[in-house]
């Protein structure tokens, strides 16, 4: 096996900042001038993890291309996190939505659409009942609101090195087995150890511990890990935490905002799970704002009890704009046109292909990294084997490694996930987009490795 020489590592990765700088001008300049303005020079603080010196200003994008502010022209492996795992705009959605716009983007009063919607989610994940939010944030919180408020429980259950969005109570990680506020957490306005048990991915008993104390209202978890690199759960392990979960009364809550890359039903529907809640965000409207969480007919009927009509505007699951025209435009183009059983064919074989060519530069390498695919998803870790929960693979991270393969993937125009090593197909990728990135991925390793 390969050792990675960190001298050697630093060298590089100072060629590869100077040559990012000298190939982006103009986003340089827009950063500089951004400092005054916007809070650190940037639209949201994460913009700022961004490999280079500077994030790259963007001018336009299409399918599974974008081209930035200095004419660099890049195949998009991130695209947007999942928000545009739709490809960039869709002829079909940007349609809808500009017919929508014009038509009344937000009224508080359903549109027809959003039937359309609900029945497609309906015959997608099995679950019977949907509402919309704006972020899968947002529905993470409500589901959680609702097991709450329906088993009159105080905690939630999360995995260790989970990602929900910015749910407090998510923020919680294990620190020699105890609960605490994960590294990072700004402000936390608790201690998260009193809303929230963690345990590990695929350990069973430590799950069935932890909803012993019968105070979990839910469990709330991606089917596969895709926020600390992807890890896959073993066999069975979904069908007995879902027995667990019944035994002790706890809420199962399937988060599928970036599983949905599994399949058109996400893992749930591959796998032939059964939540009691499912949520799914960020695709779903090809990037319009907006997201949806669902509920089995038997949470609906203990729910519908404990909403009372003149309450039901401020009980804690609301949003002015929740549920709007143009995001239910956006939903139901997206969901009729583009994350069609069709569209996953083209893209699961890429996501394959994707694998294949990183699989076999990592072993001509000798590199103690492996690389796992999860539908249209694909993520190399390094790791000599894929890791068995998110413990395992936080501990695998690689910061400065990671920005360097970043870093040099950018300067010959391919765009990875920033904050860890994930690449994501879209309907308009190509094999040769994939491909140029196998080619670079090569010449990285070599360069690493000689
Ligand atoms: C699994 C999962 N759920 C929920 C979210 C939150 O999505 P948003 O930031 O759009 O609210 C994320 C964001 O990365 C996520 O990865």
């Amino acid at each position: 096996m390969t050792t990675i020489d960190r001298n050697e590592l630093k060298k590089l990765q100072r060629r590869e900042e100077s040559r990012f700088a000298a190939d982006h001008p103009r986003s340089a300049a827009l950063y500089k001038q951004a400092q005054e303005s916007l809070l650190g020079g940037v639209p949201m603080n994460w913009m700022k993890k961004w490999a280079g010196a500077f994030p790259i200003f963007v001018q336009h994008a299409k399918g599974a291309h974008f081209t930035d502010v200095d004419g660099c022209e890049y195949v998009d492996l991130c695209l947007g996190d999942t928000g545009a795992m739709t490809g960039h705009s869709p002829d079909v959605v940007a349609e809808a939505v500009a017919r929508r716009v014009r038509e009344g983007i937000t009224l508080m009063l359903p549109t027809e659409d959003a039937l359309w919607v609900g029945e497609d989610l309906k015959r997608r994940f099995g679950l019977t009942y949907w509402q919309f939010t704006l972020t899968a944030t947002d529905a993470n919180r409500f589901s959680i609101r609702i097991a709450r408020e329906i088993t009159q429980r105080p905690k939630i259950l999360v995995l260790h090195y989970c990602y929900h969005g910015t749910v407090d109570e998510s923020f919680a990680s294990l620190r020699d087995g105890v609960v605490g506020p994960r590294r990072g957490n700004i402000g936390p306005p608790a201690n998260p150890a009193e809303t929230t048990r963690v345990v590990e991915f695929n350990d069973l008993n430590a799950l069935e511990d932890a909803l012993k104390h019968h105070d979990v209202a839910c469990v709330l978890a991606e089917p596969a890990m895709t926020n600390v690199g992807i890890v896959l759960p073993e066999d069975g392990y979904w069908k007995s935490a879902q027995e667990l979960c019944r035994r002790y009364g706890s809420l199962l809550i399937a988060d599928e905002t970036h599983t949905i890359c599994a399949g058109p039903g996400g893992c749930t529907a591959e796998w032939k799970l059964e939540p009691d809640m499912l949520v799914f965000g960020k695709a779903i409207g090809s990037g319009i704002p907006g997201a949806t969480y669902g509920c089995s007919e038997e949470v609906a009927q203990r729910i519908a009890g404990r909403i009372h009509l003149e309450d039901c505007d401020v009980g804690g699951i609301g949003g002015t704009l929740a549920g709007n025209a143009l995001s239910l435009a956006a939903m139901r183009a997206t969901l009729e046109h583009v994350l069609t059983c069709a569209n996953f064919q083209k893209m699961i074989p890429l996501a394959k292909r994707f694998n294949a060519g990183v699989a076999e530069h990592i072993r001509a390498n000798g590199l103690p990294w492996n690389v796992i695919q999860l539908g249209a998803r694909a993520e190399y870790t390094f790791a000599a084997k894929p890791p068995r929960n998110g413990g395992e693979s936080a501990a695998a991270a690689d910061f400065d490694l990671e920005r360097f393969l970043h870093l040099y993937a950018l300067n010959r125009g391919v765009l990875l996930t920033p904050f860890h090593n994930m690449a994501l197909m879209c309907p308009d990728t190509s094999e040769a987009d994939v491909d140029l990135h196998t080619k670079i991925f090569g010449e990285a390793a070599r360069e690493l490795t000689c």
